[in-house]
């Protein structure tokens, strides 16, 4: 287990099926348009980098990352929002960007909606830069919304 700020208060562990029910309550809450509960069986399946957030004993957050060939992709990361605006997604990303390191990532690329302008401004001050845009990218109520492409470079010294 990956200790945050000290022995077993916040860390991440290895996510399991059985952490499942509460990925999606939580994965429903915050997404319009959620992943299903297939697409979470699937990621532990597949054996994707898949970790809990846990914060003072309780489950409050999840990352899907997949990481080849020196390239790690936050698919999916996401907390209860009754642990948001706290300082703590910034404090788990830092232990995700420690992890694909440790897998050998050398870059880490995302896609994020313009709108959601609490995990861009999370990329941007943790040293995401944009490298790309894919057009009408994700379902929004009134059609489709872009998706920035982030990247960044974990061989530099600041990451
Ligand atoms: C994105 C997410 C992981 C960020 O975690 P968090 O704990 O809420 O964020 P933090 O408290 O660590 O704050 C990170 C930065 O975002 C900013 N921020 C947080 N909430 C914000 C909001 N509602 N509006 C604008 N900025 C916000 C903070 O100011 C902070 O920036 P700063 O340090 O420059 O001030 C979390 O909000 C979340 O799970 N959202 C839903 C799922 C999601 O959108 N995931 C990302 C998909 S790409």
């Amino acid at each position: 287990m990956l200790s945050l700020t000290g022995p077993q208060v916040d860390y991440l562990r290895p996510l399991k099926t059985h952490d499942i029910p509460k990925v999606l309550t939580i994965e429903r809450q915050m997404y319009s348009y959620p992943w299903s509960e297939g697409i979470f069986k699937d990621c532990l399946k597949i054996g994707y980098s898949n970790w809990a957030f846990i914060k003072d004993g309780q489950f409050v957050g999840y990352v899907i990352l997949s990481v080849a060939v020196g390239e790690a992709h936050i698919l999916n990361i996401c907390l209860d929002p009754a642990y948001q605006g706290k300082g703590l997604g910034r404090q788990f990303l830092k232990e995700v960007l420690i992890i694909a390191k440790k897998k050998n990532a050398n870059s880490v690329f995302l896609e994020v909606r313009p709108s959601n302008t609490a995990a861009v401004q999370l990329y941007k001050t943790a040293g995401f830069k944009k490298i790309g845009k894919r057009k009408n990218y994700y379902p929004a109520a009134d059609g489709k919304e872009d998706a920035l492409v982030l990247s960044l470079d974990l061989t530099s010294d600041s990451a």
